[in-house]
């Protein structure tokens, strides 16, 4: 934003009470980002680089799940209030001359785009604090924006404070101004906690204010969920309601087909390519990227997996995962941490794949366990294959060449390599190196018993007859 001298805090110490939760309130997720850092993402694009978080109730975990890099941090050690919160952001500002621009924590659904409307508000009307309501239908549990005859706002009063006639008032406060720094330098250390539940409001800044002559001005939001705050589960599920289908939309208009976005859910940060079709009970998370053109679901969950262009996956487990273009896995596929599928490789029902390359055109079909395995391109794995990687102490390798066909059934004890072209008969126990284009066989040598049945049964039958014969 123009003129630079904004700051921002963003109050997020509070215990979260409602929440009944060990985890502290901004950590709960909404479409897979905690709560916090959606408000800290709008207060980034609103122009301010590295907003102050103040932190306390769980503080450290806000602290290691947000990092250093993106926020300064302020520590609010006692929950005194939102007004005491922000008392304790000041040392950090001190010197500053510009606007502050004050976010609760708790409004995931935030956008840069209001919090730049607020400032640009609060700039061309020179007003010592800038407020952003809203006027909804149940105002319950929100502050309540109270104005004399003249319209000019006079008060905030809390809901729980709040007389049966400030109830009725549907203009409530969202928790987010813009301060002239000056007053807030001025007022802010002057706020006491003489309430009924003895906190340091920083509505109270308002009150104080236009007792010392100051303008407050306001800017009425008509979108009710943007400013939404989530002091409890429900509410916490309801953001998580709306963003889920903002973001749904987002896709669908780029050309991505939901067949039922009742059961979709996707990421804040997946991106999906044109024609993908997404099937119903999809659930991509994370960083995920899909291609164009792939076909996803029914019933599958993608983590933080990177697919090409035309890549199918049927009810399948994606972690960390990569699929390159063409490639088609499931349905019960489960593909762990550092599973590479190359261009056009196949995985099929009931098999896992960990830490392992799979070669363009590899085929691994059925009931198969791939781990720590680098296997060459248009291999062919049989079903059954087990790569055994793990001795009790450490992980081994397993190296397949480009042709190489192994069949169903074998148990190939790693460190071992198969070469090139190479043939593992079926059911074999594989623990030497195999040669390219050599034969290997692991197994017992069959061995057949010419009418060996034929004369047991002879046998056994002559034998009824004397036992019959001699009663
Ligand atoms: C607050 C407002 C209310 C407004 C509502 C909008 C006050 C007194 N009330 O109420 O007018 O309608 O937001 O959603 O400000 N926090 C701290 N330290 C504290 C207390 C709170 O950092 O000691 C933080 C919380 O972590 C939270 C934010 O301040 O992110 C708001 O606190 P919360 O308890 O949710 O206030 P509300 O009751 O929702
Ligand atoms: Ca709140």
């Amino acid at each position: 934003m123009q003129g630079s001298s904004l700051a921002g805090v963003i109050l997020a110490a509070g215990k979260g009470t409602r929440m009944k939760s060990d985890l502290p309130k901004g950590l709960h997720s909404v479409c897979g980002l905690p709560m916090v850092e959606h408000v800290g993402r709008a207060v980034r694009s609103a122009g301010i680089d590295r907003p102050i978080l103040v932190i306390g109730h769980g503080g450290e975990l806000i602290r290691q799940a947000c990092g250093d890099e993106q926020y300064a941090y302020a520590v609010q050690e006692d929950q005194l209030g939102t007004g005491h919160a922000l008392l304790m952001a000041l040392e950090q500002l001190r010197g500053f001359e510009g606007d502050v621009l004050v976010t609760p924590g708790d409004t995931p659904l935030l956008e840069g785009s209001v919090l730049q409307r607020l400032v640009e508000a609060h700039r061309e009307g020179g007003a010592a604090m800038t407020i952003a309501t809203v006027e909804l239908d149940d105002p319950s549990g929100y502050g309540r924006i109270i104005r004399d005859g003249n319209l000019s706002v006079v008060h905030i009063v809390e809901d729980r404070d709040a007389t049966h006639d400030e109830k009725l008032v549907r203009e409530i406060n969202s928790g987010l101004y813009v301060f002239r720094s000056s007053a807030l330098f001025e007022h802010l250390p002057t706020l006491n906690n003489l309430n009924n539940h003895g906190e340091y409001y920083l509505t109270d800044m308002v009150r104080a204010l236009a007792d010392a002559g100051e303008r407050i001005d306001t800017v009425v939001f008509q979108d009710r969920g943007i400013l939404m705050g989530v002091n409890d589960r429900w509410q916490l599920s309801e953001a998580a309601k709306l963003m889920r289908e903002a973001i749904l939309r987002r896709h669908s208009r780029n050309g991505v087909s939901i067949l039922d976005p009742a059961s979709t859910f996707i990421g804040v940060d997946v991106e999906i390519g044109h024609d993908t079709i997404l099937e119903p009970g999809t659930i991509l998370e994370g960083r995920t990227r899909l291609g164009d053109r792939c076909v996803i679901g029914p019933f599958t969950k993608i983590t933080d997996s990177t697919l090409g262009d035309r890549c199918t996956v049927l009810m399948s487990h994606l972690n960390r995962a990569t699929m390159e273009d063409g490639s088609r896995c499931g349905p019960y596929a489960n593909l762990r941490p550092g599973a590479v599928l190359g261009t056009e490789a196949k995985v099929g029902n009931f098999v896992e794949i960990k830490n392992s390359q799979l070669g363009a055109g590899t085929s691994v079909s059925h009931l198969t366990y791939i781990g720590d395995a680098v296997i060459g391109a248009k291999a062919n794995i049989g079903a059954g294959t087990i790569t055994c990687n793990y001795d009790g102490y450490q992980k081994h390798r397993t190296v397949i060449g480009d042709g190489a066909f192994v069949g169903s059934n074998s148990t190939l004890v790693a460190p071992v390599t198969i070469g090139r072209g190479a043939m593992v008969a079926a059911g074999s126990v594989i623990t030497k190196d195999v040669g390219e284009n050599d034969l290997a066989f692991g197994r017992a040598k069959q061995e057949v018993k010419i009418q060996w049945v034929a004369h047991w049964r002879e046998q056994k039958l002559q034998q009824r007859h004397a036992q019959t014969s001699g009663t």
